[in-house]
């Protein structure tokens, strides 16, 4: 039986007229890195705040590992670790002097306190910057602090509200491979996100919203196989010759819906699994010199976009 971690049940919360967040309802189970999406102003960063205790819903209920987060606030936070979207470091402080007064506001024993430093900081890999001021800290290293602070008491769930946000590519890389060990470790996780490469890469599963309603709520892979039901199969062929004569032939072949142009090859999107092995035949028989030929699964890209996109 999964355990659940997160329960969220019709949750909502307005400012004045504008309902940031409308009948919200999810749940995360244990050993998850669940990432929700949705553009923005979609509610994510509403939702966390909420789910962590810093704002309270008008109306619903929230609970945290069975403690609800409006009666028993106190048991519910303690099984909690947020990465906010913005925060201040002092720059004349250490690393470990930062997670040290944090975990003094947190009530932490000395002794239980040092080892949480020495294991976090180890954990996101800042053990050599352990007694050096935050001052020279790149943005990376700075994420890395505040995952290590959020970590140090243990939290049985890890928010993180658009964790890669302003990060350099090196950066950003360095918090996605720490994000995708401590998922392999069976850490739970909520990564909230735009950006979905990132969230197909360190996700199994997604919530979507949009204008504070829950779209959608899945496993990227099933996410992508309805929508593959919908849409058809795509088709991906890299031609070393990619040719008038070519292109025509495949048009021609019965079951071809469309193709579009890319560079070298064609992306070709079929109906049928049989039209997929008419489709290099065509071309081949067109005098086609094929470089490359595989089926393309929607990406969670193409998933968000069928949901909140143009027009919609
Ligand atoms: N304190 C506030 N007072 C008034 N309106 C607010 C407040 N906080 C958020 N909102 C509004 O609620 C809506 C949801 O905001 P929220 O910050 O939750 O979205 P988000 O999905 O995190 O967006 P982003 O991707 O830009 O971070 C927005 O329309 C925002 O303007
Ligand atoms: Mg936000």
């Amino acid at each position: 039986m999964p355990e659940t971690v997160v329960e969220v049940q019709n949750v909502t919360r307005c400012y004045g007229k504008l309902c940031a967040v409308q009948d919200l309802s999810l749940t995360v189970e244990k050993g998850e890195s669940f990432g929700f999406l949705g553009p923005n102003g979609a509610g994510k960063t509403t939702t966390i705040k909420m789910l962590t205790g810093f704002i309270r819903p008008d109306s619903g209920t929230i609970r945290v590992m069975g403690h609800d987060m409006a009666r028993d606030d106190i048991e519910a936070k303690r099984r909690i670790g947020l990465v906010p979207d913005e925060y201040g470091l002092y720059d004349d402080l250490t690393a470990a002097d930062h997670l040290r007064f944090y975990g003094r506001l947190l009530g932490m024993p000395q002794s239980d306190r040092e080892a949480a430093i020495e294991r976090s900081l180890k954990l996101v890999e800042l053990t050599e910057q352990t007694n050096n001021k935050t001052k020279g800290f790149s943005h990376g290293m700075r994420q890395r602090l505040v995952i290590a602070q959020a970590l140090m008491h243990g939290p049985a769930i890890l928010f993180l509200d658009e964790p890669t946000t302003g990060l350099d590519p090196v950066g950003a890389k360095e918090v996605r491979d720490l994000i995708k060990k401590m998922t392999a470790g069976g850490m739970t996780l909520f990564i909230s996100s735009h950006l979905l490469f990132e969230v197909q890469e360190m996700c199994r599963s997604v919530a979507v919203i949009n204008r504070g309603r829950l779209l959608k709520k899945d496993t990227i892979a099933n996410l992508s196989n309805v929508l593959k039901d919908k849409i058809g199969r795509q088709l991906f062929l890299m031609l070393q010759n990619p040719e008038k004569p070519v292109y025509d032939a495949i048009a021609a072949v019965a079951g071809v819906e469309g193709i579009s142009v890319e560079g070298p090859a064609y992306k070709i999107r079929v109906r049928s699994p049989e039209v997929q092995f008419e489709v290099p035949k065509a071309a081949v028989d067109a005098g086609g010199r094929i470089l490359a030929f595989y089926e393309v699964n929607p990406s969670l890209e193409d998933v968000f976009i069928d949901l909140v996109g143009v027009g919609k």
